[in-house]
């Protein structure tokens, strides 16, 4: 029997709780791949996992991003062969590992231009950045030259929103804990970047947009931003919520969003988006399009052995990370 070594939780908690253990791999079933990582992906949902904000049936398997080679194939798959070079991000967890068994539906072949671990550093953040600013839309529509609003910018999806969203002509407000983190996101196409630790984000907001404000909010952050995000929004604007880096937005009365300006909210997950096959490969085929012209390059600021996981983690929760990292089998 095959095995690998595979980071595993028995319950929830720190860093601390996540171990390296030795597990076997099985053959592929039908619609499955087995895969041999040579770079994973390095995600906040891996935190939010492990201290059970997102609940998993215990004891679980963490990572949901990876990129290696097909060692198997199983029956019913016809997208991919035993040697292909490929990327994903995809359930179920279990991609903090040498080599796994998992679904092949969210697994893409890599282009011969994008390393491994590019593949491993971009494809859930990038394919999240896909849709936010391909299928994420105001009611008023997005122009070049209209202003938006992100969060976080010099973070993993960060830096990928800022430059694609400057190659789609969009005016990009960033923000970001230091003023190392926002000359970063400005160097990758935020035109502008507040330190939202020692300046009130809004204020600013407002100055900037002649009084109008936004059209569009990319909020992760959650709970810290989420009542100044709404108050940076124009009329009519699109407040989208994807993520909880400083803890959960708390329950909020939609009477609110009516005179701030009969604002949208919404909250998206980017596994509603990549459910089929076709759409995975149609999403793919636009981020790797952005990143082969250059529009888009992927930033690897930190690199960690697979057994340094806990590590990983401690510097993603602490903000020291800027742009992808990646774990290395
Ligand atoms: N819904 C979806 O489809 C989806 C998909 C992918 C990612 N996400 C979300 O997008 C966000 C970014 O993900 P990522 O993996 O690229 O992470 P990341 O942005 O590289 O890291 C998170 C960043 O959030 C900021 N932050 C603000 N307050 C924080 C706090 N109290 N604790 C920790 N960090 C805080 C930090 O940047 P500053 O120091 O600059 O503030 C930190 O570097 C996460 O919230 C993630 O859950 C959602």
């Amino acid at each position: 029997m095959l095995k690998s070594r595979a980071v595993l939780i028995d319950q929830t908690g720190g860093p601390e709780v996540m171990r390296l253990a030795e597990v076997t791999v099985g053959e592929p079933g039908p619609g499955e791949v087995r895969i041999r990582h040579h770079a994973i992906g390095l995600n906040f949902i891996d935190v939010y996992h492990r201290t059970g904000l997102y609940p998993l049936p215990l004891p679980a398997r963490l990572g949901m991003e990876g990129a290696g080679v097909v060692e198997a194939v199983g029956p019913g798959v016809d997208h991919l062969a035993v040697g292909d070079r490929v990327a994903y991000a995809a359930q179920p967890p279990g991609a903090y590992c040498d080599v796994r068994v998992m679904p092949a539906t969210n697994v893409v072949r890599l282009p011969e231009g994008i390393s491994f671990e590019q593949g491993a550093a971009m494809m859930l953040k990038g394919l999240t950045a896909q849709y936010l600013l391909k299928h994420c839309r105001p009611v008023e529509s997005l122009q070049p030259g209209d202003w938006v609003l992100l969060h976080a910018a010099a973070g993993g999806v960060g830096l990928i929103v800022c430059q694609w969203a400057r190659a789609l002509g969009l005016r990009v407000i960033g923000t970001a804990g230091s003023d190392d983190k926002c000359a970063l996101a400005v160097q990758h196409g935020a035109e502008v970047c507040i330190n939202y630790r020692r300046e009130d984000f809004v204020a600013r907001v407002r100055e900037l947009t002649g009084g109008q404000g936004v059209k569009v909010v990319y909020d992760s952050v959650g709970k810290d931003t989420w009542e100044g995000s709404l108050d940076c929004l124009r009329e009519f604007g699109l407040m989208v919520s994807f993520g909880n880096a400083s803890g959960p937005v708390p329950p909020f009365s939609p009477g609110v969003l009516g005179p701030k300006g009969s604002l949208y909210v919404t909250r998206q997950t980017l596994f509603t988006h990549i459910r089929t096959r076709a759409r995975t490969q149609a999403m793919a085929d636009d981020l790797f399009a952005a990143v082969l012209s250059g529009q888009v390059r992927i930033h690897i600021a930190q690199r960690f052995a697979l057994a340094d996981v806990r590590a990983a983690h401690a510097a993603l929760e602490a903000r020291q990370t800027t742009g992808s990292t990646v774990l290395l089998p």
